[in-house]
């Protein structure tokens, strides 16, 4: 079989717009643009100043105004990304990461085409996706809704997603622009970035996605870029999209990402979200021209013309819950699932010959199908791993099947079981600093409650509390926050726990060290936004945290699947994680591979996760990342051999996050302020992989890494010049027993570039689906200019190759990263 790629090689060109592998073109009546023009033109003129200002400002969440003078409906908005939220439920998707995994842009656009039949279904506009930022590090809390690293990846991705969604006739909203790459404080964070670094890192998916995709809808972010919030940029929305890109549709704000109305309505913000609070009639009138208040209002009505919305009715008699839906939320869970680690091929597991297979871990036996916040689906129908491991591994001839322990409590036991010396003493202010009389008393635990009294007279809190531990050694000091508390934990008079304000409502962890006799004395002090209600605290050894019967099980089980990571509520919107795995897990992992050796990991997570502590001890690791409601059923079927992992890391993956070069520029530093903190992206474009390979560091996985069942290998790599550039073509073959996907990636550097280049960039990539023995050719065709392209390299890999030190080397890779864990 010979499959072509066309793709675009632009290695040398900084700013090359890149082209898509060619996608169903959009299905979405096109009115000539003249006919379209005037028809926008007529129904502005039908509309009074006063109605053009209203249509400025959303309505009930998540509405538009309606104006039926000219039978414009309310124009409904739903979130986004992987899935209609609102109104669910409705078949969830596996996160972006995850779509990003599969390498397969064709993939992307059946995902948006599903995803644009869901939101028609239910009447949805705009769907509120894709988000397109870009993975700096490990720690951001909304990683898990993006492309990964490699901006170009994350265009091509966002391209066929933003096609298919439109191809139904139903508006995608690109967002978060720009720069919104970590959730710390994400109302007040200012990224401050050089003009080089934003477009050849931060803007390329952006500017795919208004020139190749023609979204109809850019959501500004939170946060500011250069000193200014992205809604009031004038460079951002009126000099790059509107003007530089030729962007023609609207320019919304982020839900409350809108400071100051007349300012952000001239720099080029066309609706705010959700409600005209800044932006209303009479903040504007007077202050904004006509001219730039017409061209608002004629951007949504050619959105509406466009699509159609004019002409009849959004809701389609689509089915709400539909196979065909889930068919491709199963795909892309297939597809993305990447192996780091197959030492003497553990996996697959023959279900046959498994009697007892133990899963561990703290949320197996939930349906893990996304991080938290507004991207979370309440999916349609759901497995958790035990429950789709159960029709997998069944139970038979005497032999249990599927056993399951959690191995570690959750958070809410470590705060019900903890024994304080004289329980917790309690002191609550009704002022913000803890001054004036305090209401005292005292309680035995601190457990959070799951509704927090809105409107509590209660604003700040003291709470003191002694501990004794009964196992000494490592303890486990866990705090829970409530909804956008800002507290700091003291303990023995150092600071151990931190939780700020803007991170929202999270669990946090520490480990300190006690002796037998010692006493921890714990002193929790801030502000509480929504009363004390949500606080947690609590303390546990870390020697028997891990539980008996989660030992008991690893030991005599066949073979065990152990699931760690993070969930909703310790990885997503409004927060930022940890590299570490939360809640004692490490010790968990330590635990159960001393007693199994046929262990496997299984990892739900956004991004990368801190391995280097075990990833020796244990033969097999799977990345799930967040699979959607058919994440687990999948893992099933890679696990038991019906299907061969494919999936290909669209990150890199450090030993330690020291190592990432955004380690030291992550948090506020020089010249921030408590109320105006900046990061400066000081590594440019030399972030995750560009880095790694241009300095040599070996990551612990490398960007575009991904083992299967059976092997692959390349051959006969041809760079031919073509009038436009370059085409590479590749011989593909399937080598193993085993079917199997592979990601083909084109790797180009440019070797004499006058500036500091990195020394690998991702510029093609194609994926093939191969059964034992057959061949493949894949060909990449490069429109670059041809007077340039005698000075590149290209490479072709499953992972980043070596770098080559000869300016013209041509590399094709026959096999998988050697050096990686096997
Ligand atoms: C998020 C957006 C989302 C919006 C509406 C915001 O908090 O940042 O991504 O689309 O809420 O739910």
């Amino acid at each position: 079989m010979r499959i072509a790629l066309r793709t675009t090689i632009a290695a040398l060109l900084p700013l090359c717009l890149l082209a898509a592998p060619t996608l169903r073109a959009q299905a979405v009546a096109k009115p000539n643009d003249e006919a379209l023009e005037a028809r926008v033109t007529q129904l502005l003129a039908k509309l009074t100043p006063e109605q053009k200002l209203e249509l400025l400002g959303g309505v009930n969440g998540f509405y538009t105004h309606a104006e039926p003078s000219i039978g414009l409906p309310a124009l409904r908005m739903a979130d986004g990304p992987m899935g209609i939220r609102n109104p669910g439920p409705s078949t969830a998707y596996p996160a972006g990461i995850a779509l990003a995994a599969t390498f397969d842009a064709e993939l992307a656009f059946a995902e948006g085409s599903a995803l644009g039949r869901d939101a028609k279904s239910r009447g949805v506009h705009f769907l509120l996706g894709p988000g397109v930022n870009i993975y700096r590090a490990p720690l951001n809390g909304r990683n898990f809704e993006y492309f990964g690293e490699d901006p170009f990846l994350a265009s091509r991705l966002a391209v066929g997603y933003i096609q298919g969604v439109q191809s139904q006739g139903v508006a995608a909203t690109v967002k978060h622009f720009a720069l919104n790459n970590e959730e710390y404080d994400r109302h007040r964070i200012n990224a401050v970035v050089d003009e080089r670094t934003l477009h050849e890192i931060y803007l390329p998916a952006f500017e795919a996605a208004v020139k190749e995709a023609h979204v109809a809808a850019i959501m500004n972010s939170y946060n500011l870029v250069n000193g200014e919030h992205a809604t009031q940029s004038n460079f951002l929305n009126n000099q790059l999209a509107k003007h530089d890109w030729k962007f023609d549709g609207i320019i919304m704000s982020d839900w409350n990402s809108t400071y100051d109305g007349v300012a952000a309505a001239n720099a080029g913000l066309d609706l705010e979200m959700p409600s005209a609070k800044f932006m209303s009639p009479a903040n504007l009138n007077g202050k904004v021209s006509q001219e730039i208040i017409d061209d608002k209002v004629r951007r949504l009505l050619r959105v509406a013309v466009k699509m159609g919305w004019l002409d009849h009715e959004q809701a389609s008699s689509a089915p709400a819950d539909d196979p065909a839906s889930r068919a491709v939320a199963h795909r892309a869970a297939l597809e993305s699932v990447v192996m780091l680690k197959n030492r003497d091929a553990l996996l697959p597991l023959d279900p046959a010959s498994i009697c007892t297979l133990a899963v561990i871990g703290p949320h197996a036996n939930e349906a893990q199908v996304g991080g938290g916040g507004s991207s979370l689906v309440k999916p349609t129908a759901a497995l958790s791993l035990v429950e789709a491991l159960r029709a997998t591994f069944p139970a038979h001839d005497h032999c249990p099947g599927v056993q399951y322990e959690a191995g570690v409590p959750d958070s809410k036991e470590v705060f019900a079981s903890t024994s304080f010396v004289h329980g917790v003493r309690l002191e609550q202010f009704t002022s913000k600093d803890e001054s004036g009389t305090a209401r005292s008393s005292s309680a035995e635990h601190l457990v959070p409650l799951a509704k927090q009294e809105k409107g509590s007279p209660i604003h700040s809190v003291h709470y003191v509390a002694d501990f004794k531990p009964s196992t000494p050694g490592k303890q486990l000091v866990v705090l829970q926050a409530g909804y956008q508390d800002d507290l700091t934990l003291i303990a023995n008079g150092k600071e151990l726990l931190r939780v700020r304000a803007p991170e929202g409502h999270t669990v946090l962890s520490a480990i300190v060290d006690l002796d037998a006799n010692a006493t921890l004395h714990l002193d929790l002090t801030g502000q509480v936004t929504q009363g004390p209600d949500g606080i947690g605290l609590g303390v546990t050894s870390l020697k028997t945290l891990v539980s008996k019967s989660a030992t008991a099980l690893a030991a005599k089980a066949d073979a065990v699947l152990l699931n760690v990571g993070f969930d909703a509520s310790t990885e997503g919107e409004g927060f930022d994680r940890s590299f570490e795995l939360p809640g004692g897990q490490e010790e968990l992992i330590a635990a159960v591979s001393a007693l199994n050796k046929k262990t496997t990991v299984a990892i739900n997570a956004g991004g990368g996760v801190a391995m280097t502590p075990w990833i020796e001890s244990v033969p097999a690791v799977l990345h799930l990342w967040y699979g959607g409601e058919e994440g687990a059923p999948a893992l099933a079927e890679i696990l038991s051999g019906k299907q061969s992992p494919e999936g290909h890391l669209p990150i890199s993956i450090e030993h330690s996050f020291a190592e990432n070069p955004a380690h030291d520029s992550y948090f506020p530093g020089a010249g921030s302020t408590p109320t105006q903190p900046r990061i400066t992206l000081s590594e440019g474009v030399m972030l995750g992989y560009r880095a790694y390979a241009t300095s040599g560091v070996k990551p612990l996985f490398p960007f575009g890494f991904g083992l299967s069942y059976t092997s692959f290998t390349f051959a006969h790599l041809h760079v031919d010049k073509t009038p436009q550039g370059v085409q590479v073509s590749v011989d593909v073959k399937n080598t193993g027993t085993h079917s199997g996907g592979e990601a083909v990636q084109v790797y180009v550097s440019d070797p004499s570039a006058s500036i500091k280049r990195p020394a690998l960039e991702l510029k093609a990539f194609r994926k093939v689906h191969l059964d034992p023995r057959k061949r493949s050719i894949c060909s990449s065709r490069s429109t670059a200019a041809p007077s340039l392209t005698g000075a590149s390299s290209a490479m072709v890999g499953r992972s980043i190759p070596a770098i080559s030190s000869s300016p013209s080397a041509i590399t094709a890779r026959t096999s998988p990263d050697g050096r990686a864990h096997d």
